[in-house]
């Protein structure tokens, strides 16, 4: 682990879990094999049910298979984003503005569906089923998603977790011959950030954390002193 800082000290651990933020644009530069090694690494550490892990990972970075990959998730994501900028409205209401933090999303996703052929970086996170599927069974599969984007923070790249997948996954499943037993379970891209990290835009944990009554917060359950809440738009009403 050569490239990974250390020692790694809580308060850094915090601040980093903290400021993981979804990246979607990236510079040119590649990911070097060893670092690569390091944010999977840090994914494979990841717990799953019974110690089973599950999860398994293809990556996929500037071979030409990993360019048709990346052409055909590619086409999904356009898809995908294309019935979500509408059904979700981001160009009525606020968004009709151009400074609004609406428009901001949406020109961001766009510019990300647009050049998603050219991320550095594509994972492939997959489940190998050993019984029916069942509503949890990702809990075995996400954790080690949030290790491989927290590993990725921690050396100085970003990513973000995608469905992108979901609408070519016939195609994507006959292209790399991946079994029936296997779930694709995310796609998740990486690269290093064009913009910069920062503190993620989250509800005061107030709103999120109950004692034992339902509803209500408990009395501790107060940001940390210097950590901004930042507010604006936490979902795409
Ligand atoms: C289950 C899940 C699905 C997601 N799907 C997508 C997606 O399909 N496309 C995308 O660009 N981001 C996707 N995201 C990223 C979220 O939009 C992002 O984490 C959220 O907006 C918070 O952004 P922030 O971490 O930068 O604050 C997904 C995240 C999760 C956890």
């Amino acid at each position: 682990m050569a490239s990974m800082p250390s020692p790694v000290t809580i308060p850094e651990m915090l601040d980093g879990l903290a400021s993981t933020r979804a990246i979607r644009r990236y510079t040119d530069e590649p990911i070097p094999d060893e670092t690569l090694r390091d944010i999977l690494f840090a994914a494979t550490r990841a717990p799953s049910g019974s110690n089973r892990q599950p999860f398994r990972f293809m990556v996929f970075t500037d071979s030409e298979r990993s360019a048709r990959t990346k052409a055909i998730i590619a086409e999904g994501a356009r898809r995908l984003w294309d019935a979500k900028r509408a059904d979700d409205g981001y160009d009525s209401g606020s968004g009709a503005d151009v400074a609004s933090p609406k428009a901001r999303m949406a020109r961001t996703m766009q510019h990300y569906v647009d050049h998603f052929e050219s991320v550095p970086v594509l994972v492939l996170a997959c489940l190998v089923r050993y019984r029916e599927p069942s509503p949890f069974e990702g809990a075995s599969v996400y954790p080690a998603c949030q290790n491989l984007l927290l590993g990725a923070r921690a050396l100085g790249y970003g990513g973000v977790l995608t469905g992108f997948q979901g609408l070519v996954e016939p195609e994507l499943r006959s292209f790399l011959g991946i079994p029936d037993e296997v779930a694709l379970s995310a796609t998740i891209t990486l690269g290093r950030p064009a913009g910069s990290h920062g503190p993620v835009r989250r509800r005061p944990m107030g709103d999120l954390v109950f004692g034992d009554e339902w509803g209500e917060r408990a009395d501790w359950a107060i940001d940390p002193e210097g950590t901004s809440v930042m507010p604006g738009r936490f979902g795409p009403a």
